[in-house]
């Protein structure tokens, strides 16, 4: 009965396919020719002249190439299969149909060694996103899989450089090669498998990364967070930084100090580089795991650029999303519970209530939402909710563990409304929340894109501990 519920869903948003695109966006570009991504194994140099560490990648690299569109473009992409395990690619914030999210057993069949699959659809949205696998991820991703997509504004804002980087990290053993050690429950139920290298681009973090600017200059820096489970916390020395961007979404500029990206998340910066020839700054790791200096501005001599930060405004075009209506929006609770020093809670598994330690012991499962524990991609769980398209929504998250859980909504962006009660300065869009331990945030949003659609912790460790879900729109 589960299953023809589900297999209905997916039937009904397989029929809306490709034609159910959103009225009043056309498509300027004519379709871009097919581009070809395929998964395999790599060996890849993470310093200078330090042996190569085996891991899988995108087109012989980690991360995988970076994908860059413009709005309105249709794409196709071909994502073929060189592992020796199945695999598929999720295209993490891009509002796409239902049957080209790229999530095994509920939006998709897995994509066998060796096999192919086109993943075809128009980009609704502007903004800085990425890839990654969602079949295993918490192996797949930290094993190297993982690539940045940026999706250029029609208008973009006038900068003199565009940069992006892909943060991650890497747990290497004393051989100097990837620990193997994905999926142990120790990590699962805590903060997750967090690495003891961490990486820019697929190269190592520290004072050797320099990025060279020049006085005057103004850069607009795209930062991803791909790591499976470490949050970075960012400062820098010397500069404003100013948010432009969160997930990719338009949001008020304004000046941040600290940068705050629970895995998953994005920010876009602009920075204006207004110090002196020869000056050197740091971009600071400050969080409790934090890996210290991660990268290092050094200015060239060279004569100024300019000598004020460049006129032009920074204020990005908002892609347009349904505005829910907050009086008319439905309330739905998600209550989060679990974890290594939670209170023991009792949970369903697989229809038995099940106590956290036998949660533990016997399935490999740590976390629930609404008291449920699901395995990955397990086919006989009932959505969490179930929407009406079109529906206005306000979901009111509680987190009653003792952890960070940056939560993640497939196919849609949701407005921050308030964080433990308090309306949130920029109500910004997101597609990915990062919530406090014990906190509750409150999220609204218009179910407007029909399928079922995963719900989950970006701590990919935590959603492998059961800390996922999915909602129907139907
Ligand atoms: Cu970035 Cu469900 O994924
Ligand atoms: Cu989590």
């Amino acid at each position: 009965m589960m299953i023809s519920r589900r297999s209905l869903l997916k039937s009904a948003s397989a029929a809306a396919g490709l034609a159910s695109f959103p009225a009043g966006v056309t498509w300027a570009a004519p379709p871009r020719p097919r581009f070809d991504l395929s998964a395999g194994f790599v060996e890849q140099e993470l310093k200078a002249g330090s042996p190569k560490v085996r891991c899988w990648g995108f087109n012989g690299s980690v991360p995988g190439p970076v994908l860059r569109y413009r709005k309105g473009e249709q794409v196709r992409i071909l994502v073929s299969n060189g592992l020796s395990v199945d695999t598929a690619v999720h295209w993490h914030g891009l509002r796409v149909p239902n049957a080209m999210d790229g999530v095994p057993m509920v939006t998709q069949d897995p994509i066998k060694p060796g096999g192919q699959m086109l993943y075809e659809y128009p980009l609704r949205d502007s903004g800085t996103f990425w890839y990654h696998p969602h079949q295993s991820s918490f192996e797949q991703v930290p094993r190297g899989l993982y690539g940045a997509y940026i999706v250029e504004e029609s208008k973009p804002i006038e900068v003199d450089r565009d940069l992006v980087w892909v943060l991650s990290d890497i747990k290497l053993g004393a051989d100097g090669q990837q620990v193997e050690d994905y999926g142990r429950i120790l990590d699962l139920a805590n903060e997750g498998r967090i690495g003891n290298q961490v990486l820019i681009n697929g190269t190592a973090a520290g004072a050797a990364q320099t990025l060279n600017v020049r006085r005057g200059e103004r850069i607009r820096l795209r930062l991803i967070n791909a790591a499976s489970a470490r949050i970075f916390r960012l400062t820098l020395a010397g500069h404003a930084m100013s948010a432009i961007a969160f997930d990719g979404q338009a949001v008020q500029p304004h000046a941040v100090k600290q940068v705050n990206l629970g895995p998953g998340m994005r920010i876009d910066l602009v920075i204006d580089c207004l110090q002196a020839g020869g000056a050197v700054y740091s971009m600071t790791d400050v969080g409790h795991r934090g890996a210290g200096e991660i990268a290092r501005l050094v200015y060239d001599g060279s004569k100024s650029l300019r000598d004020q930060p460049m006129a032009a405004p920074i204020r990005l075009a908002p892609n347009k999303i349904a505005e829910p209506d907050l009086k008319r929006a439905q309330d739905h609770y998600i209550v989060f519970q679990g974890g290594m020093r939670g209170a023991p809670v009792i949970g369903t598994v697989d229809g038995q209530p099940t106590k956290t330690h036998e949660m533990m012991e016997k399935h490999g499962l740590a976390w629930t939402m609404n008291y449920t524990a699901q395995h990955e991609h397990a086919l006989m769980h009932e959505p969490l909710f179930y929407f009406k398209q079109g529906q206005h929504i306000t979901l009111h998250m509680i987190n009653e563990t003792d952890f960070w859980h940056p939560m993640h909504l497939h196919g849609h962006f949701f407005r921050v409304v308030a964080v433990n009660g308090q309306p949130t300065r920029f109500q910004e869009w997101r597609d990915t929340v990062l919530m406090g331990p014990r906190e509750s945030v409150d999220i609204a949003f218009v179910a407007d894109n029909p399928g079922e659609w995963m719900f989950h912790c970006h701590v990919l460790d935590h959603a492998a501990g059961g800390m996922m879900g999915t909602i129907a729109v139907e």
